[in-house]
């Protein structure tokens, strides 16, 4: 298909579309998009962002309702810059039912009033250009509410003109869906829909009906929807689920796996719904959507690539897709292994597209870091372990609110508190997400410092008498000032900055070790990281790296070593410690 052909004369019809139904909405700033595109920088800013993800519910209540909102945010980026973050990743706030939390859009050009206004939210990109930190907005192409106005005209009838912007099938036959294929959420991806007496798809819950991406109509009104906040200022986009824009059309069934799920349902490996080829195209055209706009705005993708060379596709063949796409990969290792760890960087450092690594941990959807890698007794010290995997490799990372001061995941107890629907279908083997989504712990005064209100949306765990800013703030040990001098160190570095990784000493089965070695004449940096419960003695010959002196300069450990150097041939690292030291 000719892109050039296929796109730009439909732009003017979505604008007519894409102004039709939903919220009103104050007219968005004028396009900046040039005769020419934006000249796009050699080594733009993403590059060496620390990027901090932000769960607008649980950051900030600004009003005492219990919820986190866009004001909130706001009074809180001087301790984001303090903390040497340079963007924030915000998920969703568009107006929606909730019934995902934000990731079921009703509209996808407004603000939801519980977050606050456009207004808020220009004040929010504002403010934080004054303190050099860029917004990323959530965008989420893949479904939207089923209280989008655009579904409702969908579902209306048949012959509705918007009926193609979904997926529709006939069942099989009586109360017989169209195929086998599961939501992700659990039991059945269709449901059936009385008014016009056919199914609709569904990845997700039944209130997230799916668009139809092969719909050019969809494509384009979602593009100017991204143009919408561009115009606004944001600095680019999380591509919620973006695997999953695609399904096959001739409705093959998903092959059966051994075994049930949390749901109850026969596992299935989601071959024709998951990671279709057309998706690379959409990716390469929201790639030119951003281009279009100045300051090289990023698209981040969530996709959970199952290997190095499915993640590779997601740059692009010409590097003109996705240049951050989250590395689950890494996320996954859930175990404290130095041979996974040091395999995982390798592949991605070496990708073939020479795409920038993107490294995370912890999320919205993923039990906090502190206790999946914590062994029940280190834990604050395996937090810093991995604080410093993080924030020393060669890669952009991605942090989560709360993981800074070694916020735990906390589940509820009983079903009845349950907020996330997936808690409630699953209970008790599935517990949901709420645990990981828990109030950010300020201080220890009233629910610790989040909310004024009686009962925030959820509550704040005991832990936050004890982890909180304002305590680890007062202490040098604790883990937010470890995070602190980490970033800083990362600012300081140039080659932490932007030095090659260089793997060492790979057969170690305990201690993951690798040089960040300097592009120019300075100093290289020595990361070594031990990865078990006992001190281990490693050895360097770094001067096949052009290393000539004997000894490292210790600039960051933990636990804290009081010597002035270390000797590169035999030195001890505690357990689980940390060793960051410069080497010339
Ligand atoms: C993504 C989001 C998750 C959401 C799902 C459906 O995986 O991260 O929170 O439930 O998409 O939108």
């Amino acid at each position: 298909m000719n892109r050039a052909k296929f796109i730009f004369p439909l732009v003017t019809i979505v604008l007519c579309l894409a102004a039709g139904p939903g919220r009103t909405q104050q007219a968005p700033p004028k396009s900046p998009k040039a005769e020419h595109a934006p000249e796009k920088a050699l080594d733009p800013w993403w590059k060496h962002a620390v990027i901090y993800e932000i769960y607008p519910r649980s950051f900030q209540d600004s009003n005492g309702d219990g919820v986190g909102d866009i004001n909130g945010v706001t009074s809180r980026l001087d301790y984001l810059r303090e903390l040497g973050i340079d963007a924030i990743w915000i998920s969703p706030m568009y107006p929606s039912p909730l019934v995902d939390f934000g990731y079921d859009v009703s509209d996808y050009t407004a603000i939801d009033p519980l977050y606050g206004t456009l207004a808020d939210f220009d004040r929010l990109v504002s403010e934080g250009k004054k303190r050099n930190i860029r917004v990323i907005m959530d965008f989420v192409p893949n479904h939207t509410s089923d209280q989008h106005a655009w579904f409702a005209e969908s579902r209306s009838s048949r012959t509705n003109p918007k009926r193609d912007w979904y997926i529709w099938r006939d069942g099989k036959g009586s109360d017989e869906p169209p195929n086998n294929w599961q939501s992700w959420f659990g039991h059945s991806a269709w449901k059936f829909d009385p008014i016009t007496n056919q199914y609709y798809y569904h990845h997700f819950y039944t209130e997230q009906p799916d668009l139809n991406w092969r719909n050019p109509q969809v494509r384009n009104a979602m593009y100017d929807a991204m143009r919408f906040w561009l115009g606004r200022g944001v600095a680019g986009f999380r591509i919620d689920a973006v695997s999953r824009l695609f399904e096959d059309r001739n409705l093959h069934d998903d092959p059966i796996l051994p075994g049930k799920n949390a749901y109850g349902d026969p596992n299935i490996a989601h071959k024709y719904t998951d990671n279709l080829p057309e998706v690379h195209q959409v990716l390469r055209e929201m790639r030119s959507v951003v281009n279009e706009y100045p300051g090289d705005p990023v698209l981040i993708s969530e996709a959970d690539e199952p290997n190095i060379a499915e993640l590779t596709k997601m740059y692009g063949s010409k590097n003109d897709e996705i240049q951050l796409p989250m590395d689950f990969q890494i996320a996954d290792v859930n175990k404290l292994s130095a041979p996974d760890f040091r395999r995982l960087l390798d592949e991605i450092d070496r990708n073939p597209a020479g795409g920038q690594p993107h490294y995370f941990f912890s999320n919205h959807d993923q039990p906090r870091q502190w206790d999946r890698y914590g062994d029940g007794v280190h834990n604050d010290q395996i937090a810093k372990l991995m604080a410093a995997l993080l924030l020393t490799t060669r890669a952009t990372p991605l942090m989560y609110y709360g993981e800074e001061i070694g916020m735990r995941t906390t589940d509820p107890v009983r079903k009845e508190d349950v907020q996330d629907p997936i808690g409630q279908l699953g209970w008790p083997q599935e517990k949901g997400r709420d645990g990981e989504r828990t109030p950010m712990q300020w201080d220890t005064s009233k629910d610790a410092g989040f909310s004024t209100a009686e009962r925030p949306w959820l509550p704040v765990p005991p832990s936050s008498a004890e982890y909180n800013v304002k305590a680890e703030s007062q202490d040098p040990n604790s883990i937010l000032s470890f995070y602190k001098r980490l970033l800083a160190l990362r600012r300081s570095e140039p080659a932490l900055r932007d030095g090659k990784y260089l793997p060492l000493d790979q057969g170690n089965p305990d201690v993951l070790s690798f040089l960040r070695k300097t592009p120019g004449k300075g100093d290289s940096i020595l990361v070594v990281l031990n990865m078990s419960a006992e001190p281990r003695t490693v050895s360097f010959a770094l001067d096949v790296h052009g290393v000539r002196e004997a000894t490292a300069r210790p600039l960051i450990s933990a636990p804290k070593i009081a010597r002035e150097s270390a000797v590169l041939t035999h030195f001890t690292i505690p357990a689980f410690g940390v060793f960051i030291g410069s080497v010339h």
